[in-house]
C-alpha cells in the first residue's frame, strides 16, 4: 500500500493499493465520524463493485444509500446533477454527511461537483476504477458536469477529503479503456519526469502501484503550485489542445486517451522540427506509446486541427498557450498567437 498526501487547500491523502475496496469501510472511518453516505456510481461498475464498497462501509457503522445512473459521459449532465441533488435532499443528507464517487472520471466529476453545492458543500471520497480516474480526475478537485455548449462548463474546485484507489478494479477495463488511462500516464513523463519512462519500459500494468503514486505525486505537485490553474497547472493540458480538435473532427469516434496521445506526438514533433527538442525524445515517446497500443497519427490536416483547436475554451484573446516539450521532462508553457498556431501544427505533421 502506498500514500500520497496532498496539501491544497484543505490536506488529505490518496491511498493506494491492492483489493482496498473491501477495507473501504475502515479507510473511510479515520477520516468521518459516523454519518449518512449515499454512494454515487454508474451502472457498470455498480454490477462489479457496489456490494462490496456497500457491505464494507456498513459494517463500520456508516448509514449507506445509493444513487445509480447510466454509464458514459452523456449522464455527467445538469438532469443527472438535479436527480441526485433531489436525491439527498429527499434522504435527508444533512452537512454533515457525505458522498461516495465510486467509478471513473464522469461519477467522479459529477458525484464530485454535488458535494460542492450540495448545502453549500459537503464532503465527499473519490473511489476511482479507471485508470484515468486513478491517476488525474480523482486527484486535484476539479468537479464539473457537461453543459450542451461544451464539456465541463459547469463546475467548482472542490478537494475530495479521501481517495481510496483499489487497482485491483482496473482488471475488469476493456483493454481500450485502460490504454485511454496510459494516455495520461505517459503524460506525466512528458511534462517533467523523464526517469519514468524506464518504468514504461518495464510495463505500466506490471508496475501499477509505482505507476498510480508517481502519477499522482507529480500532479499533486502541480496541484499544490496552482490549485486554481492559473498558471502551471496548464501543464497538466500537455497534448491536450491538439487531443480535443482531434475528438472533435472525429466525432467523438477517436476516444479521449487516443487523441491526448496523437496530440502529444504532435507537439513533441513539432518541437524536434523546430529545433527545441531532441529527435531521440520523439523516438522514445513513440515506442512507448506503441508499447501501450495507443495510436501516434491521424488523417486531420493542420489546418482542420488549428481550426477546431481554437474553438476550445482554453484560448485567450489572440494567443492559445500551448503546452511544449523542450525534451522529455521538460515541458514549457507557450504563449502561441493564434495565427501561428497552424504553421506549427504543420510541423508537428511533417515527416510523420
Ligand atoms: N476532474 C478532472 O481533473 C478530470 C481530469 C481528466 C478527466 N476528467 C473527466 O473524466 C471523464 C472521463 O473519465 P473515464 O475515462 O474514467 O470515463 P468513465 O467514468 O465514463 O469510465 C469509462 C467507462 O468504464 C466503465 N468502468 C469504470 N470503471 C470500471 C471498471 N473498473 N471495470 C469495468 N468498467 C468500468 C464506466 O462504466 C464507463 O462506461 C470525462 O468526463 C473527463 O472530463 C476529469
Ligand atoms: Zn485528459
Amino acid at each position: 500500500m502506498t500514500t500520497v498526501t496532498v496539501n491544497a487547500s484543505t490536506s488529505y491523502d490518496i491511498i493506494i493499493g491492492r483489493d482496498l475496496l473491501k477495507n473501504t469501510g475502515e479507510l473511510c472511518a479515520e477520516v468521518l465520524k459516523p454519518c449518512k453516505l449515499c454512494i454515487v456510481t454508474d451502472d457498470t461498475v455498480a454490477s462489479l463493485y457496489l456490494e462490496t464498497v456497500e457491505a464494507s462501509l456498513c459494517a463500520s457503522g456508516f448509514d449507506t444509500m445509493r444513487f445509480i445512473f447510466s454509464h458514459g459521459e452523456e449522464s455527467k449532465n445538469t438532469h443527472t446533477l438535479v436527480e441526485l441533488l433531489e436525491f439527498l435532499a429527499a434522504s435527508g443528507l444533512t452537512r454533515s454527511d457525505c458522498l461516495i464517487a465510486l467509478g471513473g472520471g464522469v461519477v467522479g466529476d459529477l458525484c464530485g461537483f454535488a458535494a460542492a453545492v450540495y448545502m453549500r458543500g459537503i464532503k465527499f471520497v473519490q473511489i476511482p476504477t479507471t485508470l484515468l480516474a486513478a491517476v488525474d480526475s480523482s486527484v486535484g478537485g476539479k468537479t464539473a458536469v457537461d453543459l450542451r455548449a461544451g464539456k465541463n462548463l459547469m463546475g467548482a474546485f472542490h478537494q475530495p477529503t479521501r481517495v481510496i484507489c483499489d487497482y485491483l478494479t482496473l482488471d475488469t477495463l476493456t483493454p481500450e479503456i485502460f490504454a485511454d488511462g496510459c494516455a495520461e500516464v505517459i503524460k506525466y513523463g512528458v511534462i517533467n519526469d523523464k526517469d519514468f519512462f524506464e518504468i514504461f519500459k518495464k510495463g505500466i500494468k506490471e508496475n501499477i502501484e509505482e505507476v498510480i503514486a508517481r502519477c499522482v505525486a507529480n500532479k499533486r505537485d502541480i496541484v499544490e503550485k496552482d490549485e486554481f490553474d492559473s498558471g502551471k497547472r496548464q501543464l497538466l493540458n500537455l497534448g491536450h489542445t491538439i487531443g480535443h480538435a482531434i475528438e472533435l473532427l472525429s466525432d467523438f469516434t477517436i476516444t479521449h486517451g487516443s487523441a491526448v496521445s496523437i496530440g502529444m506526438v504532435i507537439v513533441t514533433r513539432a518541437a524536434v522540427n523546430t529545433g527545441l527538442c531532441p529527435k531521440e525524445d520523439l523516438e522514445l515517446l513513440l515506442d512507448t506509446l506503441n508499447r501501450a497500443s495507443l495510436p501516434v497519427e491521424c488523417n486531420f490536416s493542420a489546418e482542420e486541427l488549428a481550426s477546431a483547436a481554437l474553438l476550445d475554451k482554453k484560448r485567450s484573446g489572440g494567443s492559445i498557450t500551448l503546452v511544449v516539450p523542450y525534451a522529455l521532462g521538460d515541458s514549457r508553457l507557450v504563449k502561441t498567437p493564434v495565427d501561428k498556431l497552424c504553421e506549427f501544427i504543420s510541423k508537428g505533421l511533417e515527416g510523420a
